[in-house]
């Protein structure tokens, strides 16, 4: 049984993500994870178990906080180091369109294993898109919450009391989100090849005009600019 597919070396490739991109995405989801579990050894009581981890619950509160300092420092660095790819990825989400409104309700067949023939996507497709605009609005209420958790005394007493319920439901959306971001990054038949691209910057040249047809022939194919 094969999870993620083999990596190809011997084949034409294009370079998807940079350096920074990838670095930044691996350090944010290794921090996320770390929040994540640290959280919930917090949030659930009977998780003594999970708390015993990180050495109890002072223990887990302190990993926690630490991960959530390198999660926003990593942030941080990659809305600044990255900024043209930033205002390139807010840009491919401000395409939504038609194109797809139609690859979100194929996408369940072809999540269930039906052959679908899926309109041509731009850099990000309608499901990436998504979760563009809903995991980094998820995180960024994370981090809001998260710090106005961690020092109270210096906010309005209703604020500190929003922050919980806020912390909370970002941290469940977030969760499922990345729960079905992670699995379609890597071991789903068809999009495991954006692994790749996330792991190593560049995708099969084939892959790429078939996932990303409108990206492809904007960026390497026909309709490339030369820049
Ligand atoms: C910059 C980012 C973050 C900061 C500053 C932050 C800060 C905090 C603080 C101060 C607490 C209270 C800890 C305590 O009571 O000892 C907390 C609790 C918690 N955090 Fe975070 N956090 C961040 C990110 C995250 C992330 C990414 C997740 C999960 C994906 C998460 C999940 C939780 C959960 C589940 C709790 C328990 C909440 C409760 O008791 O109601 N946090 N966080
Ligand atoms: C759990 C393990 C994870 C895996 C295997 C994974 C994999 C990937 C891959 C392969 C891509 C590139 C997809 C493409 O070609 O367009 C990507 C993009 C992205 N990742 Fe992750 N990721 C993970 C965790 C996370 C976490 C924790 C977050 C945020 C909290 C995150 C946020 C994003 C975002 C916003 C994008 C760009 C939009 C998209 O392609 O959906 N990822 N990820």
């Amino acid at each position: 049984m094969q999870w993620i597919p083999e990596y190809k070396g011997d084949v034409p490739r294009v370079e998807r993500f940079n350096f920074l991109s990838r670095f930044t995405h691996w350090g944010h989801t290794v921090t996320f994870l770390l929040c994540l579990f640290t959280g919930l050894a917090l949030f659930l009581d009977s998780a003594d178990w999970l708390a015993a981890i990180f050495g109890g619950f002072h223990g887990a509160g302190l990993v926690h906080r630490i991960a959530a300092v390198a999660m926003t420092i990593v942030v941080v660095i990659f809305v600044i180091g990255n900024f043209k790819v930033v205002i390139a990825w807010i840009k491919d989400i401000l395409r939504f369109g038609k194109n797809d409104i139609i690859f979100i309700m194929l996408f369940p067949l072809e999540f269930l294993g039906f052959k679908v023939k899926v309109p041509p996507q731009t850099k990000f497709n309608g499901g990436e898109k998504g979760n563009s605009m809903i995991t980094p609005t998820a995180v960024i209420f994370l981090i809001l919450s998260g710090y106005i958790m961690w020092v109270p005394s210096i906010f309005p007493a209703g604020l500190v009391r929003l922050a919980y319920p806020i912390h909370d439901i970002s941290m469940v959306l977030a969760t499922m989100m990345v729960c079905m971001h992670g699995y379609l990054g890597s071991f789903h038949p068809g999009s495991g090849e954006s692994f790749w691209g996330m792991w190593k910057g560049t995708v099969r040249e084939d892959w790429a005009e078939h996932h990303h047809k409108t990206w492809y022939d904007e960026t390497y194919g026909d309709k490339a600019s030369g820049e």
